[in-house]
């Protein structure tokens, strides 16, 4: 981001939108976030209507690192105080009791808010910007609800290009981190302890390493959460993922009967297996998996076909979206190859 020029002007009319109740479109270093002034109710609403999302998805509310933590919540343990100190400004969401001044639209009616300091210098100019940085922006993913995250403004046009309830989208290149902020609900510590809502660059490794207790996964008792849905991050074209030895012989196999495979892959693949290579870090993967999955989606391609990348520690995040990308698509191979799966 060293080469990024930031305009103060640009950033200034991008603040008295969202302080007249507008939605403002913003890069930070996980994807891009559909803004609104997380304390006007109208204007929350308006987020969930343009983005086709249920009303009892709460939404995450961005804020400066100097804006206070208790005026958003309340009984604050101390973890929360260390993992902000630790990962903000930065890709790290905490669930937390909502303090009471805080309406009921941001949280979807429950009784906690979901707090995060981003890192993206247009993110953090914004938010100081914003009501002189003392308000909160509530932002999901500028995304409609259950599509690909964005992580370049264009993605964001294209994604509302037909509305005009977007009043303005900031352009900050690409994000970063490339797949959403890692969630830890710390607001049932007592009963539950520290629960993994969604993984994502921040590990529940290094999570425990601050706060000494490791996150639980999430279950059927966590609060709901809309990463969290089986079908998710998809692309309109069906995904299937696969290890490398059985994608093979599936492309093969999708050749021969006349399909148009899109592939993305991690490992070297021959010459007549043409698709998108992506790094084969986890930290790279996530970087280019979103524009990926964006650009073969643009393919005409009857499935997208993704090499299994690895299952285990840091790989955790980028298997979580690819899980829930290839969800709705069970079965699709076999679909387009009409034979029935083996059950
Ligand atoms: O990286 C990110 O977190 C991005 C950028 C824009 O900051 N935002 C994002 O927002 O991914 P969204 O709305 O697409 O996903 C936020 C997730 C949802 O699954 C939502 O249900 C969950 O956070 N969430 C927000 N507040 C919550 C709460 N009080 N309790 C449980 N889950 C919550
Ligand atoms: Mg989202």
């Amino acid at each position: 981001m060293t080469d990024l020029q930031i305009d103060q002007s640009v950033i200034d009319t991008a603040a008295r939108l969202l302080e007249a109740g507008e939605l403002v479109a913003f890069p930070t270093e996980t994807v891009y976030g559909l803004g609104a002034d997380a304390e006007n109710p109208a204007a929350v609403a308006a987020i969930y209507a343009a983005k086709g999302r249920p009303q009892d998805h709460p939404v995450i509310v961005h804020l400066a690192p100097e804006a206070p933590l208790d005026y958003w919540a309340c009984d604050i343990p101390a973890e929360a105080g260390a993992l902000a100190a630790a990962f903000w400004p930065g890709p790290l969401t905490m669930i937390l009791k909502r303090a009471p001044n805080i309406p009921d639209a941001v949280s979807g009616g429950q009784d906690t808010v979901g707090l995060r300091c981003p890192s993206h210098p247009v993110a953090l100019a914004l938010l100081r910007a914003f009501k002189g940085g003392k308000g909160g922006i509530a932002a999901p993913s500028a995304n409609k609800f259950g599509h690909v995250s964005p992580t370049l403004a264009d993605h964001v046009v294209d994604e509302f290009a037909m509305d005009d309830t977007v009043a303005m989208v900031l352009d900050g290149g690409a994000s970063q981190v490339g797949i959403e902020s890692t969630i830890v609900d710390l607001s049932r510590l007592d009963t539950l302890g520290p629960v993994l809502l969604r993984p994502g660059h921040i590990s529940a490794e290094a999570i425990a390493a601050v706060i000494d207790r490791m996150p639980a996964a999430a279950d059927a008792a966590a609060p709901r959460a809309s990463g969290t849905l089986e079908s998710h991050y998809a692309p309109h074209t069906p995904v299937a993922m696969q290890e490398r030895t059985v994608l093979l012989e599936t492309i093969e196999q999708l050749h021969a009967a006349g399909r148009k495979v899109a592939l993305i892959h991690v490992s070297t693949m021959p010459e007549t297996h043409a698709g998108q290579r992506l790094p084969p870090r986890p930290a790279g993967f996530a970087h280019a998996l979103y524009a990926a999955l964006r650009a073969m989606d643009g393919q005409g391609a009857d499935v997208i076909l993704v090499e299994s990348p690895p299952q285990q520690g840091e790989w955790l995040g980028v298997n979580d979206r690819l899980r829930r990308a290839a969800h709705g698509s069970t079965g699709i191979v076999h679909g387009l190859l009409n034979v029935q799966p083996n059950v």
